[in-house]
Parts: C-alpha cells; sequence; structure tokens
C-alpha cells in the first residue's frame, strides 16, 4: 500500500524523533521498511543544497534565492527518491516537504503564498502527501532545544534558522496552524510531554488513516 506520510513543525519539536518511531512501529506491524528521507536533502544534490541554505556563514542569501533553491532541492529529490520508492507501492516518511516552504518562506518571510504553491507543484509534479503530521511545540522551547543540540554537535553549522529572532518562529508556527485548517490531510500533534507520549498520539491518527484507507 503506497503512502506518503509527512512530518512538519518547528525547529525543536521532535520530528526526527518521531520519525524514526513511526517507521519503526510501521515496520513491525505491516513488515515492511518504509523508505525515510528528508528535506532539504534526501540525495547528493540536494544534500549540497541544503549545506547551502542551512550554512550559518550565508546570512545575507536573498530570500527569493532561498526559495528557489528549496524548490530545486526537492525537484531533485523528488525525481531520484520519492517518487520512484511511491512508484514501487512502499511507504515513504518524509522529515519536512511542501508545507514547510509555505511556513517559513511565505508566512514566515513574507513571500507570495501563489508563487510558492506554484514552485511546490513544479517541484512535485503535483504529487502531494496522503498524511502529514504537524508536531506543534512552544516556539521559545523548541528553539532554545535546537540551538543546544547544534551546539552540542561535531557536524556541519546548520544553525543558519536557528539565529533568526524569535518572532520569525512564532510566524511559522501560526502559518502551520493556518495551513491545517485548510488541508484535511494535515494533522495537528501536541509535540509536549514525553517521547513515547507523542509517539501514542501520533500512532491513533496514523491507525485511523490506515483503517480509512482499508475501508475505501
Ligand atoms: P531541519 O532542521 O528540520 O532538517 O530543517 C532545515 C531547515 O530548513 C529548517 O529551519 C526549516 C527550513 N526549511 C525551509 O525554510 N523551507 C523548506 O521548504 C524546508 C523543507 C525547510
Amino acid at each position: 500500500m503506497t503512502s506518503f506520510i509527512t512530518f512538519e513543525g518547528i525547529e525543536g519539536s521532535g520530528k526526527s524523533t518521531q520519525v524514526r518511531l513511526l517507521a519503526d512501529w510501521i515496520k513491525s506491524r505491516f513488515g515492511e521498511e518504509p523508505v525515510l528521507t528528508r528535506e532539504p536533502g534526501g540525495c547528493r544534490i540536494s544534500d549540497q543544497i541544503r549545506a547551502t541554505l542551512l550554512d550559518a556563514a550565508n546570512k545575507g542569501m536573498d530570500e527569493r534565492a532561498e526559495l528557489l533553491l528549496y524548490a530545486a532541492a526537492r525537484a531533485q529529490h523528488m525525481a531520484e527518491i520519492i517518487q520512484p520508492a511511491l512508484s514501487t507501492g512502499k511507504f515513504v516518511i518524509c522529515d519536512r516537504f511542501t508545507d514547510a516552504t509555505l511556513a517559513y518562506q511565505g508566512y514566515g518571510r513574507g513571500l507570495s503564498k501563489e508563487l510558492i504553491e506554484e514552485l511546490n507543484t513544479l517541484a512535485t509534479c503535483g504529487v502531494e502527501p496522503d498524511l502529514t503530521f504537524l508536531l506543534d511545540f512552544p516556539p521559545e522551547t523548541g528553539i532554545s532545544r535546537a540551538r543546544s543540540r547544534n551546539a552540542d554537535s561535531d557536524g556541519p553549522n546548520e544553525d543558519r534558522f536557528e539565529q533568526e529572532e524569535i518572532a520569525f518562529h512564532h510566524r511559522v508556527r501560526n502559518g502551520y496552524l493556518d495551513l491545517e485548517k485548510s488541508a484535511p490531510r494535515i494533522h495537528r500533534i501536541d509535540a509536549t510531554g514525553s517521547i513515547e507520549e507523542v509517539a501514542a498520539r501520533i500512532r491513533t491518527v496514523f491507525s485511523q488513516f490506515i483503517e480509512q484507507r482499508q475501508a475505501i
């Protein structure tokens, strides 16, 4: 059964952990290893674009250049990873996707929603997720969590967005909540509480989604 599932949320909302937990659970329940991927990134070319996008040294990046780089990374990722996996009937779980561009570049930076939607359609060939988990978390706590994680990491310096002022992250969060109102595939998950509590909320929604699919 093909299912394209995405996770969204502000930084530090616990997405990556929950992506892995859902993937493990799907594997134990359905005996199938989902394809786990992320944006920006997911393949070599898109990972190179990710490094440019998130490098804290690129403070001066023009917001239109930023938007186009996200679209370019997505087009490559779609062609190389997501579409081939969906066409062979796999579960695909992607950490961030098109809603992130609407939330960050649209609500966060103030770029045109219509323009972003057009670019999203170009990059995805119109493919949309079947189910989206929006992990909702207070921006103040999320950002301080993400900043300390970055400070402890030996990996590349990927904190260009974490350096944005808190008002930016509030706009992003409010943008996500707005998107949720207009798209029934988006399910807001309260991401406060323990990792296991949040995982249980996600599994409940996921199980309902699978039941509805099987009833069709
Ligand atoms: P990550 O830290 O969750 O991997 O996300 C990388 C950053 O990229 C995060 O700050 C959100 C941002 N982003 C956008 O601004 N627009 C997008 O379209 C995507 C996919 C991510």
